[in-house]
């Protein structure tokens, strides 16, 4: 039985659990196989800015404004555009509850908990920050990140509560400036700030550092077609900070604190876009000092995106290794919990 790099079978598209015994169907609204398909090809560094993503709480105010009028663009696209912004929601709706399986298999795709968690949020924010900058006329967009993972950035970022960033599901208790717990179980914690920014400076130290040695434990597991294709075992970074931090966010009004706390609504709150852009970042960060996975399975696996001209665009993980070829790059910070070492 030879594994093969996962590929997604676009032919059906299905109604699934948004979580136990809640149906939800976010497909597309017409088969994706009408549109014509297009292989990925790298943006033209002759003609093609750099988008530099900033530290989300630094923003100037006509960056906000800039962000703040592209979104709600995106938000008054209808749902027959790819490019609108219900239908950039439920991309992550679709991939992560199973709408589509993987082609020479009858098992969903399904994106997180394995090693593609990383290479596919990347291939989400690629598309999604190109649409924003092309509805706003602005190549130089970019998608700032939420750094929680260090002690400035350790608030929801404020501009999250105005104008098109609203989102109504979500915990007015932690508005700022409460202090995130990226350990979040779901209890109040009776710390103070100072003491959790400590807490979450030591969570990052073990997450990053001490116990992220290898690409397994830090990525999650080899996820591949077939035999093996059923694997759920989420990296340090996936399983905390990044699935705690979306249940901070979300409402505690709903069982799975929706939007951010669960998958299939996860994206509809515009603060999910900073907060991958951060895993995004620190997925940089990580594999400056760390071996690269060279395993062609994963290298080759593709996925299918919509971009700015609502072409349908095929793209595999290896596309994404480089983000100097895709045109973007992250503001540079100090990233403090590296001395946090216990
Ligand atoms: Cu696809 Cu932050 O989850």
């Amino acid at each position: 039985n030879k594994l093969l790099p996962v590929q997604v079978n676009l032919t059906v598209c299905l109604p699934t659990f948004g979580r136990p015994g809640k149906p939800v169907y976010c497909c597309p609204p017409r088969n994706m196989l009408d549109d014509p398909i297009v292989d990925f090809e790298f943006p033209d560094p002759a003609t093609t800015p750099i988008r530099v993503r900033r530290f989300a709480h630094r923003l100037d105010e006509e960056s906000i404004a800039k962000y703040e009028k592209a979104v709600s663009i995106m938000r008054s696209l209808p749902y027959s555009d790819p490019r609108s912004f219900t239908r950039q929601a439920n991309l992550h709706c679709q991939y992560c509850t199973g709408s589509f399986l993987q082609q020479h298999s009858t098992l969903p795709v399904r994106v997180h908990k394995t090693w593609i968690f990383f290479p596919w949020h990347r291939m989400l924010l690629y598309f999604h920050e190109k649409i924003l900058g092309s509805l706003i006329g602005d190549d130089t967009f970019a998608i700032p990140f939420w750094p929680w993972d260090l002690p400035d950035g350790m608030t929801l970022p404020a501009f999250y509560l105005n104008g098109s960033f609203i989102n109504h599901q979500r915990d007015p208790t932690h508005f700022p400036p409460a202090v995130a717990d990226l350990d979040f179980q779901l209890a109040p914690g009776g710390t103070s700030p100072e003491e959790q920014t400590d807490l979450n400076l030591a969570l990052m130290y073990n997450q990053m550092v001490s116990g992220a040695k290898t690409a397994e434990l830090f990525m999650g597991c080899a996820y591949k077609t077939g035999e093996g294709g059923d694997c759920f075992g989420p990296g340090t970074m996936e399983r905390a900070p990044h699935n705690t931090i979306h249940k901070w966010v979300g409402s505690a009004f709903h069982t799975g604190r929706e939007d951010m706390g669960v998958f299939y609504s996860a994206a509809r709150d515009p603060s999910f876009y900073a907060h991958h852009s951060n895993i995004d970042r620190l997925w940089e960060v990580w594999r400056a000092t760390h071996p690269e996975v060279n395993d062609p399975e994963f290298l080759d696996s593709y996925m299918y995106f919509h971009d700015d001209t609502s072409r349908l665009v095929r793209i595999r993980f290896r596309d994404v290794m480089d983000i100097d070829k895709l045109r973007y790059r992250y503001e540079g910070v100090e990233n403090t919990w590296l001395a946090a070492r216990p």
